[in-house]
């Protein structure tokens, strides 16, 4: 059995005698008639293995010999000589193990025939409007034939909850795709190292960095990179990437590769000359202390909060020992000081989505357990907005260290390890190549 087939056949006995209807994402108009490319909805990737729009999967337990169905696109040849090959009908059995498949256009007609005897259905409505309206009509068909001796459902559920807990606990295969993920961002991070140099632009940093994820077999960036110099690292989502790079700033440089679907999530910072200033460098001495203490909590049993605690700690720390914030630890943190310096959380789970998906609290609003196989980030920083009451010198430094860390049943795993992070490594190789791509 293939592995969508596998983790079909384990969200049908998560469901029980309920019906899931998941479909695939539509394409996204980027401007007039121009698309954005496309991207398949994770949950529906993962469950079918198939990258193609106007689809949509059916999980009916209760249906014996068509459990999982799929109705997609046709063969057309005439379609494909324009837009490429489609699965097709034939395929989605024979190539994706589907029990049975149909055209897409047969969708409407045949759903209430799945919906009949589940006792639920789980859809996301309010997503994608015109299959609002075909799950509508679906259900007041199902509910029509209830008079015929039909059965409808009687509840209507929140999906994701069995695919999202699913895709959480990354497998050995998942995990080796991200480890090359991770290799592909690493290629990136390095080639980026070596050109920065000052009067460098932003954009051309981002270009170099991009370049060499294709070069290394990703097939796009995870989500838009942020290559910020100066200031423009106070800015959290900051991604224009159109200043230029000057002597004496640092270059904060947030972007992953995203390959064969699954991201990476790496930040690193860097100075452009390749120097550290001393408070540039005891900034950044503090946020990657936090950040191995924060990697250090990503272990079996701890709660998910631990590792924002221990790296918030450290930066309390750091910011009193250089006068940033002054005042006892545990006040400060009580009271949220360090906000002013570190306004973001330390993490989130990484795996198909960049911000995964998986709850972090369980029913009784307390952070879950760690377990093996959850894949999250790590990724304290601190920024200095220059309208702070602070002095001159710390105005404008904006620092943060990111890596993916896989939680084993021993010794974290730090999946983007090889990529450097230590001061001294950086000064080594800053501005050490030449600025056509590696
Ligand atoms: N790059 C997005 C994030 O770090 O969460
Ligand atoms: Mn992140
Ligand atoms: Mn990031």
């Amino acid at each position: 059995m293939n592995v969508y087939a596998a983790r079909r056949e384990a969200v049908a006995k998560a469901l029980g005698d309920a019906v899931a209807v998941i479909p695939a994402a539509p394409h996204a108009t980027r401007n007039a008639d121009t698309e954005y490319e496309y991207r398949q909805h994770s949950d529906f990737y993962y469950l079918t293995g198939l990258n193609e729009p106007e689809a949509v999967l059916v999980i009916a337990p209760h249906k014996s010999g068509e459990r999982d169905v799929l109705f997609l696109r046709p063969r057309d040849r005439e379609a494909e000589i324009w837009t490429g090959k489609r699965v097709g009908v034939e395929g989605a059995v024979d190539d994706l193990g589907f029990d049975a498949a149909y055209p897409i256009g047969e969708l409407a007609a045949k759903l209430p025939d799945y919906l009949n005897g589940a006792l639920a259905l789980h859809y996301a409505l309010g997503v994608d409007e015109p299959l609002d309206r075909i799950i509508l009509a679906a259900v007041k068909e199902a509910r029509y034939r209830v008079r015929r001796g039909g059965k409808a459902p009687l509840s209507y559920v929140e999906p994701g909850t069995i695919v999202h807990e699913l895709r959480l606990h990354k497998t050995p295969e998942e995990l080796a795709i991200m480890r090359r993920a991770a290799a592909a961002t690493r290629a990136g991070h390095e080639a980026g190292m070596r050109a920065t140099r000052p009067g460098l632009w932003e954009y051309e940093l981002e270009a170099i960095i991009e370049y060499n994820y294709r070069l290394a077999g990703a097939q796009d960036v995870a989500y838009p990179s942020i290559v910020a110099g100066g200031v423009n690292a106070t800015i959290l989502h900051y991604n224009t990437n159109r200043d230029r790079l000057y002597e004496g700033q640092l270059v904060l440089v947030d972007s992953g590769a995203e390959l064969d679907v699954y991201a990476s999530d790496v930040t690193r910072t860097w100075p452009v000359n390749g120097r550290f200033s001393a408070e540039q460098r005891a900034l950044y001495d503090i946020v990657l202390a936090a950040q191995k203490a924060g990697i250090e909590q990503v272990r079996p049993g701890r709660s998910y909060n631990a590792y924002h605690e221990a790296a918030v700690r450290v930066l309390t720390e750091g910011l009193v020992d250089v006068g940033l914030l002054s005042g006892s630890i545990d006040e400060l943190i009580e009271t949220e000081k360090h906000r002013d310096f570190y306004p973001h959380r330390t993490g989130h789970w990484i795996g198909l989505d960049v911000h995964d998906v998986g709850r972090y609290k369980d029913d009784a609003d307390e952070y879950r357990p760690l377990a093996p196989g959850m894949v999250l980030t790590v990724e304290p920083g601190l920024y200095v907005q220059p309208d702070l009451d602070v002095p001159e010198r710390w105005k404008g430094i904006g620092i943060r260290i990111e890596d993916d860390v896989l939680c084993t049943s021993g010794d974290p795993e730090v999946i983007t390890a090889s990529i450097p992070k230590e001061a001294a490594e950086l000064e080594a190789i800053v501005g050490s190549g030449a600025l056509a791509p590696a």
